[in-house]
């Protein structure tokens, strides 16, 4: 098949390259290296297959030209701005980064008849909601970040051009998704801060909130047996795991997965109930609609969150 991956330097990315280049496919990554790693791209320009393209998703002529020249079958769409805090600092940084960018990739979809898009949305767009676990229908929406308010905008233009166009989509609502090649995210910032300086750590927030974490293998095989089973024009999931780990509890097995003394590293709490705003302290999105499917992760959230940071450890330290 002919894929294009958008957000191809990145975490998620590097991590379903390798999957799609060992099955064959002919797969085209898109990056500006906004928040990617040249080092995470260079992994799959190794292996026949693949291409590269950099360049800004917000350049719509040189996407719709790509895209006219490719004529992809499939495409996954994981670009966006991932860090929830910047989008506080410049408010049209979502609305640039993840709703324009979506928009001009449906366009460069749809002038190139390609059919099918795989979407990465997040929990985040249940704001904070007051049923726990969070279905998928859930509702009113009301986000508390730009991010979320984007990824709802997403959704939302990728239904009506579903519709108006007939194109089959796949959308994901993550819970936290952790593993190796990270790029971001609490475990990437503990081991970094603790790599910087072993005696004391920093944490956002109090250190209660708590989120189910899924390891970016299972997320993988979660999209993938989506995709080849859910047949709908609009195919909508939650995919998280049902338990979840706290933040205490991340720095505690960080603290001994380095190798300290937990007696002799100083941890620090920010405070308050968020780690930055836009942040929802406590997660819990409901995954039986992706059970019934037929699905279901290989590793509960606890354990997710050792494996990835054993990974994050033996690549940073
Ligand atoms: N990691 C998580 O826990 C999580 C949770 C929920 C949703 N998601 C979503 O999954 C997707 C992938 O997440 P990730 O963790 O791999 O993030 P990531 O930041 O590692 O990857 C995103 C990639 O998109 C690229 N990018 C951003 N804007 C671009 C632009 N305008 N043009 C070209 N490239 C651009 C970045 O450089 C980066 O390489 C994102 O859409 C994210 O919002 C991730």
């Amino acid at each position: 098949m002919r894929i294009v991956v958008t957000g191809a330097a990145g975490f998620i990315a590097t991590n379903l390259l390798e999957r799609l280049l060992a099955e064959g496919h002919e797969v085209h990554g898109i990056d500006n290296f906004f928040l990617g790693k040249r080092e995470y791209v260079a992994r799959s320009l190794e292996k026949p297959g693949f291409t590269f393209h950099e360049f800004d998703l917000l350049d719509r002529d040189r996407l719709v030209a790509l895209f006219q020249r490719l004529r992809p079958e499939l495409v996954w769409h994981l670009a966006a701005n991932s860090d929830i805090s910047y989008g506080t600092s410049y408010t049209d940084f979502d609305l640039k980064g993840g709703t324009l960018v979506t928009y001009n990739l449906l366009e460069a979809m749809r002038v190139s008849s390609t059919k099918k898009l795989i979407f990465s949305s997040s929990g985040a767009i249940y704001g904070e909601p007051t049923i726990l676990p969070t279905p998928e229908n859930y509702g009113p929406l009301f986000p508390i970040s730009f991010y979320a308010a984007s990824k709802i905008a997403c959704e939302t233009l990728i239904t009506a051009f579903a519709a108006s166009y007939q194109m089959k989509c796949w959308i994901f609502r993550f819970g936290n998704i952790v593993g190796g090649y990270p790029t971001h995210g609490v475990i990437h910032d503990f081991v970094l801060k603790l790599q910087r300086d072993p005696t004391r750590l920093e944490i956002l927030g109090d250190g209660t909130q708590s989120k189910p974490y899924v390891h970016v293998e299972d997320c993988l095989d979660g999209m993938m047996f989506g995709h080849a089973t859910a047949a709908d024009l609009v195919n909508c999931y939650n995919l998280a795991v049902s338990d979840w780990t706290s933040v205490n509890q991340i720095a505690e097995w960080t603290i001994e997965a380095m190798g300290l003394d937990p007696a002799k590293v100083a941890v620090s709490r920010t405070g308050g109930s968020r780690g930055w705003p836009g942040d929802v302290p406590k997660v819990r999105l409901d995954t039986s609609r992706m059970t019934a499917l037929g699905w279901t992760p290989k590793m509960g959230s606890n354990e997710a969150v050792r494996r990835a940071i054993q990974e994050t450890v033996a690549q940073f330290v």
